[in-house]
């Protein structure tokens, strides 16, 4: 019987079967990176499915903030307009993982544009139970909706839902709400937007620092390659050495130009040098004890020698890594972490808005409103 606590992806209970579509799987990871990304695009260019950080570019994440800036402004005094622009399709949410923030905020975010959501949260209600594939699972859920959102342990998820979508014959958007320890692509694009926002979009130059679980968060991994597409990044990772950035990312980012320095003593010394602190819990569902380091933790004393306009962020969920008095700070400009949960709704809606191609109409109706002074 199934192995419920195993990472990897299940292909049914059946050898017959699942040999068959493992040999397809294989076959269609044989590509190039740049033909997988390719296979993400449509033929205008434009990305379709949502699988990962290194598919970003600046154009790409400046229209999709533009796009979310303006669905929260037209949000606030004209709310019927957002709803009519989806209504009537479908998003479906499949979280084979726990997650509070991204789910709830994708559901909003297909509700504000008018679709309907359908939920899998919990997969012993799903005929995965049965012996269903997850391939047949997926292939059934995408024909039932216009956009897909999933979640899951596995590594190579990001691959396997896009081979799904290319092999189904009714392809729709796939989007990759976080998989495996190093991609969460749509927790990049909130925290980008983050940070675009507290610099009045003056990005190049800042100094980030990624504390705690630099190993397997796999929102550290998907935010550094991001930024690694702005000028003269400088990234510290403070973290003990076990679990320190791997090298893989390290290079990636090295390759574009970012300053990498590893921090395994203390966080002391690096809060004075950041403009953006970045703070994650240890991800103890990969394994080891949840307990973090004092040493790594964000303390009153922090707050008070961080630099001029500097923010504090964190993912979420958040243990004890930061100072609980920090919660109740709720007008102080540098706790931005949970102004940046409220981000992940709005460039969610932009996100959603793109692959299905009215983000165009979100834009334009906000630039009609500040011509004519409608824009509070
Ligand atoms: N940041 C994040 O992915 O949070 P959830 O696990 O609650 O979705």
């Amino acid at each position: 019987m199934k192995d419920k606590q195993t990472p990897g992806i299940y292909w049914g209970d059946y050898e017959s079967v699942s040999k068959v579509d493992k040999a397809h799987f294989e076959d269609f990871k044989r590509q190039s990176p740049r033909e997988i990304e390719e296979a993400c695009r449509d033929q205008d260019g434009r990305l379709q499915h949502i699988i990962n950080a290194e598919h970003f570019d600046l154009d790409f994440l400046t229209t999709l903030c533009d796009t979310a800036k303006a669905a929260r402004r037209i949000d606030d005094g004209n709310r019927e307009f957002l709803g009519k622009l989806l209504r009537g399709r479908g998003s479906i949410n499949f979280f084979k993982q726990p997650s509070s923030r991204t789910w709830s905020s994708f559901t909003r975010a297909a509700g504000i544009l008018g679709m309907q959501t359908v939920d899998i949260k919990d997969v012993s209600t799903s005929s995965e139970v049965k012996g269903e594939s997850e391939k047949d699972s997926l292939r059934t859920l995408s024909s039932y909706g216009d956009a897909l959102v999933c979640r899951h342990p596995s590594d190579e998820y990001d691959l396997f839902g896009l081979w799904v979508q290319k092999s189904s014959g009714r392809e729709i958007p796939f989007i990759n709400a976080g998989s495996g320890t190093k991609r969460h692509p749509t927790q990049g694009i909130l925290d980008y937007y983050t940070i675009k926002e507290s610099f009045n979009g003056n990005i190049d130059g800042r100094v980030i620092a990624f504390v705690g679980d630099c190993l397997r968060g796999r929102t550290v991994h998907s935010l550094a390659k991001i930024l690694a597409l702005h000028k003269n990044i400088t990234a510290y990772f403070v973290a003990p050495e076990n679990l320190q950035i791997d090298l893989e990312t390290e290079r990636y980012i090295e390759d574009r130009g970012v300053m990498v320095h590893k921090e395994t003593e203390s966080l002391r010394r690096v809060v004075p040098l950041a403009d953006a602190i970045y703070m994650t819990r240890v991800q103890s569902e990969h394994g080891g004890s949840g307990d973090y380091n004092e040493i790594f933790k964000f303390t009153m004393n922090s707050l008070d020698s961080m630099c001029d306009g500097a923010i504090l962020m964190h993912p979420g969920p958040k243990r004890d890594e930061i100072d609980p008095e920090i919660d109740y700070l709720n007008s102080d400009q540098r706790v931005m972490y949970w102004r940046q949960q409220r981000n992940g709704m709005w460039t969610r809606v932009a996100l959603l808005a793109h692959v299905l191609g009215v983000d165009d109409k979100i834009r334009e109706t906000y630039k009609e409103y500040t011509k004519i002074g409608v824009d509070r």
